[in-house]
């Protein structure tokens, strides 16, 4: 029997804080003329000092997982896409695991940056589809904030914080994700990358001093290549689909600049009146911008079941990607549940289980001293 992967619940956290463009011209020298012209960016979200990659994707999966009246016990596999992991290892994907009580489920993380939430929903879909697991959650979040150089007028001006989350169930109806690309030219790799911190320069005085910890971009070669392969995975996508243009209702692409998007639009031949754009709103918060547009426009109603709808997007990698997801909603019938409310639950089974691990080493040093 064929599963499909249905996204059945969905969720969106954003910090408080808004920092807009003229906000920004006391920072570094820009204006707001520019930014609106160049990017369409107005403003963006960057989070509080106690909001954490791992504390926003948390957020955003308890609503996710509201919408879809899922416990979070009952989750078996959690993708966590992020560029701006908490540490190198643990995975951000295990600190949200254990935040939100999915004690059933594997988590890792995944890094293809901005395209990062189409290859973790194509890694979660396959999953399910092989019949591997029943669900998963996938999430994408950022604080990207903390990675760029607030002196750099051509990087720090884009990105914002926030994370969006999906739920996905088996089902056998046929719907949900229908087909997903995922491509890669890592010859393209030094346009948009963070230099240091990683094993090829691990952090010393040096790679500090010469800032090789922020976000380094080639804005122009970026700009050039996501031209290039937003209308032509959109077209590969929806073909892999067996479908036209003319069967797909809504196109949610990556936020990153809305020149890209608007010639992504006309080399489609798709009304921009059916695009999502926010990027006005939050700027690019890479990873997390496609649900985060999702939700957005589920709120505002402009997503219903049956719509067929295109997420399309490209980043760091270079890598590029899309999906072909038709809407289904939650499943019917199922009892309300609010993970929210467990909060505080969750954190004292961590704490249980921690001081439960510190008795266990203490019993085992006792008996076994070797160890
Ligand atoms: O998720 C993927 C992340 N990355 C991207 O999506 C980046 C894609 N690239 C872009 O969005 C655009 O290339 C930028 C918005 C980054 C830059 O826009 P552009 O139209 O490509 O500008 P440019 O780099 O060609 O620069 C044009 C001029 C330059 O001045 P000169 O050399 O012509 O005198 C820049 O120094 O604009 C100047 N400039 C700025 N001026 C005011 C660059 N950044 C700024 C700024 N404010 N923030």
């Amino acid at each position: 029997m064929t599963a499909y992967a249905h996204i059945t619940g969905w969720g969106k956290a954003i910090p408080e804080r808004v920092l807009t463009n003229r906000d920004l011209q006391r920072i570094v020298d820009t204006n707001d003329e520019w930014i609106v012209a160049r990017t369409g960016i107005r403003e963006r979200h960057i989070a509080a000092d106690y909001q954490t990659t791992a504390s926003l994707a948390v957020d955003a999966s308890l609503k996710a997982l509201e919408v879809a009246s899922l416990k979070p016990a009952a989750v078996e596999l959690i993708i966590v896409s992020t560029s701006s992991p908490e540490h190198l290892f643990p995975a951000t994907a295990c600190l949200v695991q254990d935040r939100i009580g999915a004690k059933s489920a594997g988590a890792f993380d995944l890094l293809a940056a901005c395209s990062g939430f189409i290859y973790a929903l194509n890694m979660a879909t396959q999953a399910i589809r092989s019949g591997s697991v029943q669900n998963a959650l996938v999430i994408g979040s950022e604080t990207l904030s903390r990675l760029v150089n607030w002196t750099d007028r051509n990087t720090c001006i884009l990105f914002g914080d926030g994370a969006g989350a999906f739920v996905l169930q088996a089902s056998e109806t046929p719907a949900g994700v229908l087909s997903a690309i995922m491509r890669s030219d890592g010859s393209g790799g030094e346009l948009l990358a963070i230099p240091a911190g990683g094993s090829r320069y691990p952090t010393s005085l040096e790679t500090i001093n010469d800032g090789l910890h922020y976000i380094k971009m080639n804005g122009r070669e970026v700009f050039r290549f996501a031209t290039r392969v937003m209308a032509q995975a959109t077209q590969e996508v929806v073909e892999k689909a067996n479908l036209t243009m003319k069967d797909i209702q809504l196109i949610v692409p990556h936020q990153a600049n809305l020149r890209i998007i608007e010639t992504a639009m006309r080399n489609l031949e798709f009304p921009m009146d059916n695009c999502i754009i926010n990027l006005d709103r939050y700027g690019n918060t890479s990873t997390a911008s496609i649900p985060i547009a999702t939700c957005e426009a589920i709120q505002d109603g402009r997503l219903k079941p049956g719509d067929r709808i295109v997420f399309v997007g490209f980043g760091a990698g270079l890598t590029w990607g899309a999906a072909v997801v038709e809407w289904s909603g939650p499943f019917p019938g199922l009892h309300k549940f609010r993970p929210a409310r467990y909060r505080l639950y969750f954190r004292f089974r961590s704490f249980l289980r921690r001081v439960w691990r510190h008795i266990e080493a203490i019993i085992w040093g006792r008996h076994n001293p070797s160890i």
